[in-house]
């Protein structure tokens, strides 16, 4: 018998709990042992809880517990999430988690830590909620050299999107029910200013690499400045505008990366990704384009990520997991002009485009003109800022 410990009841945590119990006898079968729920961490009270006995306020008594062998931090935030999970992993705990800021913050340090004392550090849930894609990332595609990555990695910020565009929800309105649907962060500028998909195509690219790409140096943009006319313009050049994570890895080393809303051409492969689910496109050299496609956000979808990762590190007991990277000597960042991109650019009609080159797919609506440019660096778009009302990078 296994037992195990979930740090935090929220929203991934009670989650986890609802699995453990109602899918008892499938998790034994895959774990080829039984998992016994010894500790759930949480600094609120749960009286009405029907097993209320199973709470604690004190990570000590899972830290100095020597029968448990697994802990899901399900938490949030980088502390006291960081000094929990640091020493877990020193007293010879197998440690998994959701907590992509976590991960993406102090991932190096802990992946390693929990190498030096034999055990797993494991975050299949940090990226994509339900979808498995770090672990085939890492196992099923480690033949390939990683090209580049293009991911839907938020689910607020699509259900956002998808519901004003569908249901002509206002963004407020939308985003109220994102929160009401347990997706969007504590505090929501996470997921609408883009810095939760940032911390997800760090974790990406760095799986990828093995090697950290630093979270800081990925230019992030949110979706906090896309208005409804945006998106009706899009539409009519037969395209989408979705938040997109971006990694290209390029020969010398180096990974150029963003987080920004994109165009996306209809019938692409992101383009009908709706609502709350979640996409990941990766390109590798022998295996050409893969896409990894699901909920990307929920208890439920969230929480059958972390309860695979227990599983894993039952299975895996004694045995560490290749699923991580290590600090690079000095940063592998790109520059921001490393990498082209064409832009979709809605400009007033008297204003001069002659600098953008040869453009295409010219429209006029109304009193503006909107066209794709050449590609162009992003030095050269904020230029040219001052004349354009909206300039969106064109994923190809
Ligand atoms: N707030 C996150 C999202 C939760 O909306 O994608 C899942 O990581």
């Amino acid at each position: 018998m296994a037992k195990a410990a979930i740090m935090g009841y929220g929203t991934v945590g009670s989650g986890v709990y609802d699995i453990i119990r109602i899918n008892a006898a499938k998790l034994t079968k895959s774990a080829g042992e039984d998992i016994d729920l010894k500790y759930i961490l949480d600094i609120r009270e749960f009286d009405d809880h029907p097993e209320k006995e199973l709470f604690t306020k004190d990570v000590n008594d899972i830290i100095n517990d020597d029968e448990v062998s697994v802990v899901a931090e399900v938490m949030g935030g980088l502390h006291p999430a960081y000094e929990f999970t640091k020493s877990l992993l020193m007293a010879g705990k197998n440690v998994v988690t959701s907590n992509k800021e976590l991960v993406a913050t102090y991932g190096s340090e802990l992946i390693a830590t929990a190498k030096e004392n034999g055990v797993n550090y494991l975050f299949e849930a940090s990226v994509g909620g339900g979808i498995p894609v770090l672990r085939p990332l890492a196992c099923c595609l480690a033949a390939n050299n990683i090209k580049k990555i293009a991911g839907i990695l938020n689910g607020t910020t699509n259900y956002i999107l998808y519901q004003m565009i569908t249901n002509s929800k206002s963004f407020d309105m939308a985003l109220k029910d994102a929160q009401a649907n347990g997706y969007a962060e504590r505090n929501p500028a996470a997921d609408i200013e883009g810095y939760d998909a940032c911390r997800k195509i760090a974790i990406l690219a760095s799986l990828a690499s093995g090697f950290e790409v630093d979270y800081s140096e990925i230019s992030t943009e949110g979706i906090t400045n896309i208005t409804l006319d945006d998106v009706k313009c899009a539409r009519e050049l037969d395209a989408v505008i979705k938040l997109i994570g971006y990694a290209e890895f390029f020969e010398n080393g180096k990974i150029y990366a963003h987080v920004a809303p994109m165009m996306i051409k209809n019938g692409s492969m992101l383009s009908g990704v709706d609502d709350v689910f979640n996409a990941v496109l990766i390109n590798g050299d022998a295996v050409g384009d893969v896409m990894f496609y699901g909920p990307g956000a929920g208890k439920l979808p969230t929480a059958s990520a972390v309860v695979a990762d227990i599983v894993d590190c039952i299975v895996h007991k004694g045995m560490s997991r290749r699923i991580g990277w290590i600090k690079p000597r000095s940063s592998i960042a790109a520059g921001k002009d490393d990498k082209k991109f064409s832009y979709f650019v809605r400009a007033d009609k008297n204003a001069d485009i002659t600098g953008f080159g040869t453009v295409t797919e010219f429209r006029s609506l109304g009193d503006e003109n909107v066209f794709i440019t050449e590609p162009m660096t992003a030095s050269e778009m904020d230029e040219a800022r001052a004349i354009v009302k909206t300039a969106i990078r064109i994923l190809d």
